[in-house]
C-alpha cells in the first residue's frame, strides 16, 4: 500500500518540488498533541456506537494513548517524510497495529480532522494567554497603586495638555487590557465548537454521535452544518485580530517608555535586565524590549491580513489554501508568548523620575484651562474666557515667562475678573486634584477606578 493517505488512484509518483510544497508536518506537528486527543475522541464513539467494535476501538484508543505519551517523551518519532500531522500520526498507528489502523479514519477526513486539531490547540493557547494578560494587567495595577502622588505632563498631539497623575496614565493601560482579557474569553468561545463529524465536506452515512465528540473534547456545541465546519475559520481571524489589538497596545506604552527613558524626556529609567547596550557606543542602554513589542505589533497585523486574503473569495467547502492559516496562527501565539512576559519584567521594573515629570510641568501653561474655568466660574460664558486666557498666554509668552509667576495686576489688566484667588488655580497639584469626575485624575477619582479595576480583575 502506499504511504500516502490518498494513494490508490495515482500511479505516477508526486514530483519531489509539489511534495515539498504540499508538506504541511514542517509546521502542522506541533498539534500532535491535539490530533491524537480528537483521534481518541473519534475512536471511542465509533467504537460506542457499535461502527467500530469495542475490541477494535479499544485496541486503537490504547495503541493511541501509547503514541501520544512516546512523542511526548521523546520515544516516539514523527516521520519526517509525511505529508502532514495526521498522516504522521496514522503511520504510527499503522506501524504498531497493521490493518486496523486505518479502521480510524471511518466517517473522519482530514478536512474535518485538521480543522478540529486547530480549535483544539487554540483554546490550549488562549488558556495559556490568558494568565499572561492578566498578570501584566497586575503589573500595570501595582505600578498605579505606588504611584498615585506623582503629577506627569499629560500630553494630546504629544504637546503638553494638563497635568494629570501618573497612576491615571498608568491605568489606561490597564482598561486597555482587561478588553483585551475579555476578547480572548470571547475569542475563546467562538474557537470552542466541535467540527468533526462533518467529514469532508457532506456529513458522514455511519451513525456518528457528534455531541458524545463534542463532550469528550470539551467543546461547548457542534457546529450545525458540515460545510461550514470545515471551511469556517472565522475564529483564527477572531484570535489573530484580538492579538493584533493587544500588540498594538502594547506597543502604545512601549512608545511612550522609548520617549520617556531619552535624554530630552528622562522621565523613566529602564532596568538593566531589560535592556541592551551598543557594540560601539559604550555609554548606550537601548529600550530593547519596547521596540520589539512595537516591532512586532506589525508582524501581527500582518498574521491577520495573511489569514483574511487567505480567507478572501474561498468558494466552499475545503480548499488547500486553508493549510496556509496555520502558521499565521501560530506566529502570532509564539509571538504573544514570548513577548508578554518580557513587557511585564519591563513594566514591574522600570523607576518613574517624579522630580523630571514635576518640572516638566513648570512652565509649560498647562494649567491655562484651570484659569479658564476659573473665570467661568465668575459668570464668563467658556469661550470668552478661552479668548481672555488666550491673551494671557500671549503676555506671559511675550514677556518669556510661565503661567504661575504672572503678577495679578497682568492677570486684572486683561479681565478685572480675576482676584487674588485666581493665582491659586495655577498650580498643577490644584489642577489635578479639581478633576473629580468619575475617570477624572483627581486622586479621589483614581482611586475610586482602582477599585473598580479590582473588580473587574476578579470577575
Ligand atoms: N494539511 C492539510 C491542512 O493543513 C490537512 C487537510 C488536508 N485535506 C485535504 N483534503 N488534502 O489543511
Amino acid at each position: 500500500m502506499s504511504s500516502k493517505l490518498w494513494g490508490g488512484r495515482f500511479s505516477q509518483a508526486t514530483h519531489g518540488a509539489v511534495e515539498q510544497l504540499n508538506r504541511s508536518l514542517p509546521f502542522d506537528r506541533r498539534m500532535a498533541a491535539q490530533d491524537i486527543k480528537a483521534s481518541l475522541a473519534h475512536a471511542e464513539m465509533l467504537g460506542e456506537t457499535g461502527v467500530l467494535s469495542s475490541e477494535e476501538s479499544g485496541r486503537i484508543v490504547q495503541e493511541l494513548q501509547v503514541i501520544a505519551d512516546g512523542l511526548q517523551n521523546n520515544r516516539i518519532e514523527l516521520d519526517p517524510k509525511a505529508e502532514d500531522i495526521h498522516s504522521a500520526v496514522e503511520a504510527l498507528l499503522r506501524d504498531r497495529i497493521g490493518a486496523l489502523a486505518g479502521k480510524l479514519h471511518t466517517g473522519r477526513s482530514r478536512n474535518d480532522q485538521v480543522v478540529t486539531d486547530l480549535r483544539l490547540y487554540l483554546r490550549d493557547a488562549i488558556d495559556d494567554l490568558l494568565p499572561a494578560i492578566e498578570r501584566l494587567e497586575r503589573v500595570f495595577m501595582q505600578r498605579a497603586e505606588e504611584n498615585q502622588s506623582v503629577i506627569l505632563p499629560g500630553y494630546t498631539h504629544l504637546q503638553h495638555a494638563q497635568p494629570i497623575l501618573l497612576a491615571h496614565h498608568l491605568l489606561a493601560y490597564f482598561w486597555m487590557l482587561e478588553r483585551d482579557r475579555r476578547r480572548f474569553q470571547q475569542v475563546r468561545k467562538s474557537v470552542n465548537e466541535l467540527p468533526l463529524g462533518a467529514a469532508a465536506l457532506a456529513g458522514s452515512s455511519f451513525p456518528l454521535d457528534r455531541k458524545r465528540v463534542a463532550e469528550r473534547l470539551g467543546f461547548d456545541s457542534v457546529i450545525p452544518n458540515s460545510l461550514d465546519a470545515v471551511s469556517d475559520r472565522d475564529f483564527a481571524v477572531e484570535f489573530t485580530a484580538a492579538a493584533a489589538l493587544l500588540l498594538i497596545h502594547l506597543s502604545r506604552f512601549a512608545e511612550e517608555l522609548i520617549l520617556w527613558s531619552s535624554a530630552e524626556f528622562g522621565f523613566v529609567e529602564l532596568s538593566e535586565a531589560v535592556t541592551t547596550g551598543s557594540s560601539m557606543m559604550p555609554q548606550k542602554k537601548n529600550p530593547d524590549v519596547a521596540e520589539l513589542a512595537r516591532g512586532k505589533c506589525g508582524r501581527v497585523a500582518g498574521d491577520l491580513v495573511n489569514l483574511l486574503s487567505v480567507l478572501k473569495g474561498l468558494p466552499l467547502a475545503y480548499n488547500k489554501d486553508l493549510q496556509e492559516d496555520k502558521e499565521a496562527v501560530f506566529d502570532a501565539v509564539d509571538t504573544l508568548a514570548m513577548l508578554l512576559p518580557a513587557y511585564a519584567e519591563m513594566v514591574a521594573t522600570v523607576r518613574f523620575n517624579p522630580e523630571r515629570m514635576r518640572a516638566a510641568t513648570q512652565g509649560d501653561f498647562s494649567t491655562a484651562t484651570e484659569l479658564a474655568d476659573y473665570l467661568v466660574r465668575k459668570g464668563i460664558p467658556f469661550r470668552e474666557a478661552h479668548h481672555l486666557v488666550g491673551q494671557v498666554v500671549r503676555h506671559c509668552l511675550d514677556r518669556g515667562h510661565g503661567l504661575e509667576t504672572i503678577p495679578l495686576v497682568d492677570l486684572q489688566n486683561i479681565s478685572p475678573k480675576f482676584d487674588e484667588d485666581a493665582v491659586a488655580c495655577l498650580g498643577v497639584e490644584a489642577a489635578v486634584s479639581s478633576k473629580t469626575t468619575e475617570g477624572g485624575t483627581a486622586l479621589s477619582a483614581v482611586q475610586q477606578q482602582i477599585l473598580l479595576a479590582r473588580q473587574y480583575l476578579e470577575t
